[in-house]
């Protein structure tokens, strides 16, 4: 077929400049449809070829081969140069504007005091212990020596849960969401041989409305120090450098006695400091504590002729309401930023 060969350099031609012209990739693909499309012009060429003589045939397809080679790779290399393009933002950057400051979270109030006691309770070589917030009733309640009609253990005062657990491996028990963080202490000795040092903070529940002072789920610190030959002294001595850690070197703390079913003898701890002056009131309970209660050894299996030990127990908000003069504990669980912003 004459003049075949001729038609090929000015298609080509026609197509790089085509492509060329394009400013985008819309335009670009409609150039490469038009020429390498099924419908496209070079591809109605290439078809042409079908129809040549034998002697036109390979010259011919050698050179629809290179321009075609060509023009795919004309078609890459603008193809990546558009999309480079359209990456870039459309006004140019200054670089001279000032940053933009992203603003720094912090931790909330109740974080931080928890922190604080658990740093200090460190220094003297307690480690922190966990457990279950959904915890069955001989862990909250028997092991602790509660019996039964133990106000704690009433429907009226915990949440118990409709299903039950299987405690000790023995028979179902009711779960609940534990009312305070002593089941722990049983969680504890049950696994571990004396001497034990912990501190446990972590969140409680309890059936209270909520109002200035109170919330159905607050947290707690319990302590546990077991070993031989351990005296109230002992627990005196540790809870004042923990309180004057917390609340000032003028921390001054007393014991009253109380009652707790899991310590004998057991006591209400005050402390009176600056902070409390300041609240209008010399002494403020803050905790409750006393030395492990003989049946609460037998019931993990440590001989209490042999091993002594203290336990106490408070309230986080309360040390935090204290320490920041916060008159309203629900404050803290409503994450209002310009509360949380001053701590
Ligand atoms: N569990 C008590 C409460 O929730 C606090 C407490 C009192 C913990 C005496 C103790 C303790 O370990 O010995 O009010």
């Amino acid at each position: 077929m004459a003049g075949f060969l001729e038609q090929i350099e000015p298609l080509k031609e026609a197509a790089l400049a085509e492509m060329s012209a394009a400013t985008d990739l819309a335009a670009l693909e409609q150039a490469r449809v038009g020429y390498l499309g099924v419908h496209g012009k070079f591809t109605a060429l290439m078809k042409q070829l079908g129809a040549l003589s034998k002697d036109e045939k390979p010259a011919a397809g050698k050179a629809m081969n290179t321009a075609k080679t060509q023009l795919e790779a004309a078609l890459t290399e603008r193809r990546a140069e558009l999309e480079r393009q359209a990456a870039l933002p459309k006004v140019p950057t200054d670089f001279t504007l000032p940053g933009r400051r992203r603003s720094l979270g912090k931790l909330h109030p109740l974080t931080q005091v928890t922190e604080d006691i658990v740093r200090s309770f460190r220094k003297i070589g307690f480690a922190v212990a966990d457990g279950p917030e959904v915890e069955d009733d001989y862990h909250c309640f028997d092991a602790l020596n509660t019996p039964a009609d133990h106000p704690a253990r009433d429907t009226q005062d915990t949440f118990y849960l409709a299903a039950t657990g299987i405690a000790q491996g023995a028979s179902p028990a009711p779960i609940l969401l534990r009312t305070h963080t002593s089941s722990v202490q049983i969680r504890v000795m049950e696994r571990q041989r004396p001497p034990v040092r912990i501190i446990v903070p972590g969140r409680v529940y309890r059936r209270d409305n909520a109002d200035a002072t109170h919330n159905p789920t607050f947290q707690q610190v319990e302590g546990l120090y077991v070993d031989r030959k351990v005296t109230v002294s002992d627990l005196k001595g540790t809870v004042e450098f923990v309180f004057q850690e917390l609340m000032g070197s003028e921390t001054r703390i007393r014991f009253r006695p109380h009652y707790f079913s899991y310590t004998e003898p057991s006591f209400e701890i005050d402390f009176s400091s600056p902070l409390t002056r300041k609240m209008g009131k010399e002494w403020l309970e803050i905790a409750g504590c006393g030395m492990v209660h003989p049946q609460v050894f037998e019931n993990v299996g440590y001989d209490p002729e042999e091993w002594s030990g203290w336990a106490f127990g408070f309230g986080i908000e309360r040390i935090a309401m204290i320490r920041y003069s916060i008159n309203d504990i629900r404050l803290f669980y409503e994450n209002d930023v310009r509360f949380l912003r001053q701590f």
